[in-house]
């Protein structure tokens, strides 16, 4: 049996909202007939999705990162501006698609003011240069009267975009990116881009690009780019028709953080930098099903747990994760997914949703411990279903998974914790050190009949969220969890 204890006096770090982050590419059906939809009645006049927007929303993502990505490896964004009739249409070759261009900076720009997010832009460092990505950032953030500025200025919009947030593109050491390079290559290519970046606006965020975290590429890189760099960015995608597999690989992120931050430290160590470089996880998700585009995954029960792993692990090292988001945000590989008369949620939106609503602004010192019964009989599951050379997690693994943090001003706390087991409820100590619970919790609850359990548009509640109330007093408490579910607990604290 699993055991949690909650150290109330014992802050992680400051949560930093942008974890809730949300990705859009042009992939599939993700930007068109997904959040942009010309002609559809649901659409507003600028043709973004309303039902989208709304089911959006919800998901509080304070950051979103466009327009790639791999399809940004082969983009021109100046295809992307003026007359929508007069943009051209473009191969796209990292999805063997067509490109309309109709949606491009200006309507990402509204459409990140419409959801009220930070826009988070990543440059082509496929085929893109670095005078580009200069005019790029001109065009957004320029305020002289210079080309690129008035260029914007001449499309309608005086006043900068002031974009933040900037990526040196994606991926960059992967066969399949347009423009693949050695992580040295990359070091020298990036660092042009940083530098005349930051000649035109110094007030922009960059974001260096990673591997997963744990590669040779991430030293490279974060050794190359420190300097230039405020998050570096890493990328992991996990998953498997196993349920046990499914929901212990997200468990990997804890590993490429530590990895990446040791990385992180150390270069900053040696090499003098006083700013801090925090991880942006712009990139992950469950994803293992529909590999070529449109990647119109389907999201079961299993699928919201490794979501909620993956959460739970983010708010674990609130110290160091700054910025993550989700890949993606509506029909490919996402949380909401859409045809031309309506949507549904799947069931990885529901967890998403609890957590940006009800996390607090201090993530805690959460720990669980299990008894070796339980350590034997899921690392039997995983050898089972994977053979013991594929098991490459640390474990010993527990059928909980929890994360704490609590409010502004400590009147409260919120866990969020899976149980992983996919047919018994159990009931779980919790400790609370430092401090005690003082009446009734309000409780969500994500779980549905079994871990293969999908929403569809034919059933779109086989998995939801019920809400209940307990009664939580004491220090000493135990909390009752549904199999295969995510509860979300908000606990009153005593003095
Ligand atoms: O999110 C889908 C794809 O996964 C992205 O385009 C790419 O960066 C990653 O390989
Ligand atoms: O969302 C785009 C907004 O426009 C940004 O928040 C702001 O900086 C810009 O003016």
């Amino acid at each position: 049996m699993s055991r949690i204890t909650v150290d109330l006096q014992r802050p992680v770090g400051a949560v930093d909202p942008r974890i809730f982050g949300q990705f859009i590419e042009h992939l599939g059906r993700c930007i068109y007939g997904g959040i942009y939809d010309e002609g559809s009645p649901l659409s507003d006049a600028k043709g973004f999705r309303t039902d989208v927007l709304k089911a959006a929303g919800d998901l509080r993502a304070p950051i979103l990162r466009w327009p790639g990505g791999n399809f940004v490896s082969n983009y021109r964004w100046t295809d992307g501006i003026g007359p929508k009739d007069e943009r051209p249409r473009r191969l796209e070759l990292a999805w063997h698609g067509e490109e309309s261009n109709r949606f491009g900076t200006v309507e990402f720009i509204e459409y990140c003011r419409t959801l009220g997010t930070e826009p988070y832009i990543c440059l082509n460092l496929g085929t893109g240069t670095p005078d580009e990505a200069a005019a790029w950032v001109e065009y957004c953030n320029g305020t002289g009267n210079t080309h690129w500025a008035n260029l914007r200025r001449s499309h309608g919009y005086d006043e900068p975009f002031n974009v933040k947030y900037w990526g040196l593109g994606n991926e960059m050491y992967g066969h399949w990116q347009i423009g693949v390079k050695t992580a040295d290559e990359y070091v020298r290519f990036a660092t042009e881009f940083a530098r005349i970046i930051h000649l035109i606006d110094p007030t922009v965020e960059l974001v260096s690009c990673g591997h997963t975290g744990w590669q040779d590429w991430d030293a490279t890189v974060i050794d190359g780019l420190a300097k230039y760099v405020r998050y570096h960015s890493i990328h992991l995608y996990t998953g498997s028709d196993d349920h046990w597999t499914n929901v212990i690989e997200p468990e990997q992120a804890d590993r490429a953080i530590r990895m990446t931050r040791s990385h992180i430290e150390r270069t900053r160590l040696n090499q003098h930098i006083r700013h801090e470089i925090g991880i942006a996880y712009d990139e992950w998700n469950v994803w293992f099903r529909n590999k070529p585009s449109p990647l119109e995954e389907q999201y079961t029960l299993s699928d919201a747990l490794a979501v909620a792993t993956f959460l739970n692990i983010f708010l674990q090292h609130a110290d160091t994760v700054k910025i993550a988001n989700l890949a993606q945000m509506v029909n490919a590989i996402a949380p909401i997914f859409t045809r031309p008369d309506g949507l549904f949620l799947q069931t990885i939106y529901h967890p998403i949703r609890l957590y940006a609503e009800h996390t607090g602004t201090t993530s805690l010192d959460c720990y669980v411990v299990g008894d070796e019964n339980e350590h034997g009989r899921i690392e039997a599951a995983l050898v089972a279903a994977n053979g013991r050379a594929k098991i490459r997690d640390r474990g010993p693994f527990t059928d909980i998974h929890a994360a704490a943090t609590r409010s502004e001003g400590g009147a409260s706390m919120t866990l969020t914790v899976v149980n992983r087991h996919p047919t018994e409820a159990t009931t779980v100590p919790l400790l609370l050190v430092n401090g005690t619970a003082a009446g009734v919790a309000d409780v969500s609850v994500v779980t549905g009949a079994d871990p293969y359990v999908r929403n569809s548009f034919e059933q779109p509640d086989n998995v939801g969220v019920t809400e209940t109330r307990v009664d939580l007093a004491g220090s000493h408490l135990s909390l009752t969890l549904p199999p295969c579910s995510v509860s979300v607990y908000r606990i009153p604290l005593g003095a």
